[in-house]
């Protein structure tokens, strides 16, 4: 499992990218220019409407620039605010078996399912009924299908808005845990609105009027 993990670094650079929704003159997304050329924690804070949701269809193509140019080799994986909106199967078990994408011997299967079970502090949860899972145990069943599926950068749009602060709080030491893996070069992007999540973060950066401010540390970036 760990030798398949062991790729290159994913990368992700916006060059001037600019966009705007079909019948709309003024830009959502100006002269955008970002990198992200480490594996870690990154994380975006902006209010409602600033154009959060619409930068990650960008970075995973669903939607494409106006203007300027996105270079990319991450493998990208996504994980959405409401838990409910992705996960399609009865079971942990199932749910994960629609996101391998190889042809491995069932021998194979149960070990890596058990491994991204652990990865995510759902060991011995592969059996139960998701509808017995609380949001925070769904998002992290969320969140070992992306690793299932061998993605090497998450997105994750307001995963943590639907949750109490204690499932919040195991999300977000969950995804701290495996871009801190060191042999597995991860990288997460989060999005936010909440200020007090920053401080997990390797670095910070706030959508405003279209663009992305330079990546800070979180200390700084609280201090401005
Ligand atoms: N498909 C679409 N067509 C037209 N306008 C859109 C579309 N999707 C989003 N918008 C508009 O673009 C703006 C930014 O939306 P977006 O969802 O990216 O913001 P956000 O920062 O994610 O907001 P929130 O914090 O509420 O999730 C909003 O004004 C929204 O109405
Ligand atoms: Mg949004």
């Amino acid at each position: 499992m760990r030798d398949s993990l062991e790729k290159e670094i994913p990368h992700i650079k916006f060059k001037d990218v600019s966009f705007s929704y079909p019948g709309k003159k003024e830009n959502l997304i100006f002269k955008c220019n970002f990198s992200i050329k480490e594996p870690g924690f990154w994380m975006v804070v902006g209010k409602n409407g600033s154009g959060k949701s619409t930068l990650l269809k960008l970075i995973n193509g669903i939607i494409q620039p106006k203007n300027g140019v996105i270079e990319s080799n991450a493998n990208i994986g996504m994980v959405f605010q409401n838990p409910d909106h992705q996960i399609l199967m009865p079971n942990c078990r199932s749910e994960l078996l629609i996101n391998i994408n190889q042809n491995i011997s069932k021998n194979e299967v149960n070990k890596k399912i058990e491994y991204v079970l652990d990865q995510v502090g759902l060991t011995g949860f592969e059996k139960r009924p998701v509808h017995t899972l609380s949001g925070g145990q769904k998002q992290r069943l969320s969140i070992a299908c992306v690793l299932i599926s061998d993605r090497n950068f998450i997105l994750l749009d307001e995963p943590t808005a639907l949750l109490d602060q204690t499932s919040q709080l195991k999300v977000l030491k969950t995804i701290k845990n495996l871009v801190s893996d060191k042999k597995r070069p991860l990288s997460a992007l989060w999005i936010t609105h909440r200020y007090e999540e920053l401080a997990y973060a390797d670095a910070v950066s706030e959508l405003k009027n279209g663009f992305l401010s330079s990546w800070q540390e979180p200390s700084k970036f609280q201090n401005n």
